[in-house]
């Protein structure tokens, strides 16, 4: 995945297995706990650059965040996960909601 500078995305799941490696760049990764089925609490945030390698694992490890806070730089992560992922919970801050969103992979050639 390209993140370009500043950009991010909102609290996620997966709901599989993943590994994911910084290959350029830096970005700030958040995990976080699910609390109630409907909130999200904090654990960590940490700054990962290239060659870091981390992962996601539910139902415990599930929730993260990955920004760019480069506002120049843009970040390059390589991801792998143990399905194929069509759709997967997110968390709206603006509405304190979980909700779904759809994934659309695409290969171009
Ligand atoms: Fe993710």
């Amino acid at each position: 995945m390209v993140w370009p500078a500043g950009v991010g995305g909102p609290p996620h799941d997966h709901g599989t297995w993943g590994v994911v490696s910084v290959v350029e760049g830096t970005v700030e990764v958040s995990q976080y706990e699910l609390v109630g089925g409907a909130s999200l609490r904090e654990l960590a945030t940490v700054e990962a650059g290239p060659g870091a390698v981390a992962h996601v694992l539910p139902p415990h490890e599930d929730w993260h965040r990955v920004r760019n806070v480069s506002s120049q730089h843009p970040a390059l992560t390589l991801h792998t996960y143990g399905k194929d992922i069509v759709k997967n919970r997110v968390f709206d801050e603006a509405t304190g909601k979980l909700g779904w969103i759809e994934r659309r992979h695409t290969i171009s050639s």
